[in-house]
């Protein structure tokens, strides 16, 4: 089928009061686990690659990240978004265009408001002339280390929602209603009233980040409430990593590089498996 605009997958899950689930991937191993199950279990799904991963880490390459996930795209059915994670830098973000992303995220939060929507626009203005949507953040989603989403300072407001939404012509907003990025310290409270407010002020798809460990009760109640598109990187990089180091703790000491290849099978298999039960979340 080839890869499908986001906003267009966030207008399928919008339809069907629900949410599509987006997943944070590094390598062939994450994304090719992804996209068989989403074509397993016949739901859309977003690929998303976190920019630090690709100039910090050095785990991929920009064209060779979104080659990869066309290429798997192409192989499937069912629609499969591709998406920049959080920059907050314009030429990267140029540069993904250009390299092949068809959607991706300003992320101003950090930003007084004002010039978070001069900035967002200003990628806006660019992105929608390739065809390639833009995600932004209001409010604050922070991390949860730092105890961010008990800090009901950082939250979206509705009002400032609307106005935000009206002045950048985003294709998406990455809400502030208490999740957070990382290992959660508590349990986490959504916002749900703020939620639905929120939804009721703006037209536009909302985006729940920080999605490792928020309870399902909760999330499936969000789904119903405006967020349309779901964004998980730290459970499933935790899987990723405790994959690896399970097959080498059952492999210890063998000097068989053949390991080395056969790795990859039981990592995907691993990683499916929490993917078969995540993707029930999302009824579209
Ligand atoms: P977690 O890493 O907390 O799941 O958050 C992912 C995310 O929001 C990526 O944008």
């Amino acid at each position: 089928m080839g890869l499908e605009r986001v906003s267009k997958i966030l207008k399928i899950a919008d339809e069907a009061n629900t949410s599509v689930i987006a997943f944070n991937c590094i390598n062939y191993d994450m994304a090719y686990s992804v996209v068989t199950v989403a074509e397993e279990v016949k739901k859309p799904v977003v690929i998303m690659l976190y920019p630090e991963h690709n100039y910090g880490f050095n785990n991929t390459d920009l064209r060779g990240f979104a080659e990869m996930v066309k290429s798997l795209a192409s192989k499937v059915t069912v629609p499969i978004g591709l998406h920049l994670d959080h920059s907050s830098d314009f030429n990267y973000i140029m540069n993904a265009i250009k390299e092949g992303f068809t959607s991706v995220m300003f992320d101003g939060s950090m930003l007084p408001l004002e010039e978070n929507i001069r900035l967002s626009k200003k990628v806006v203005e660019v992105a929608h002339t390739f065809g390639v949507d833009v995600e932004a953040e209001l409010g604050r989603v922070g991390f949860a280390a730092d105890s961010d989403e008990e800090n009901p300072d950082m939250y979206t407001r509705p009002e400032v929602a609307a106005e935000f939404c009206r002045k950048t012509g985003v294709d998406s907003v990455a809400v502030a209603i208490g999740s957070a990025h990382g290992v959660y310290l508590e349990v986490p409270k959504l916002d749900l009233e703020r939620l639905e407010e929120i939804n009721k002020a703006t037209e536009k798809p909302l985006v729940l980040h920080g999605g490792s460990g928020i309870p399902n009760n909760q999330l499936e109640a969000a789904f119903t409430k405006g967020i349309n598109k779901f964004n998980v990187g730290t459970e499933f990089f935790q899987l990723y990593y405790d994959s690896v180091f399970e097959y080498m703790k059952a492999h210890e000491g063998e000097k068989n590089v053949n390991l080395l290849f056969e790795m990859s099978n039981y990592v995907q298999n691993r990683l499916m498996d929490y993917l078969r039960e995540k993707m029930k979340l999302s009824k579209c």
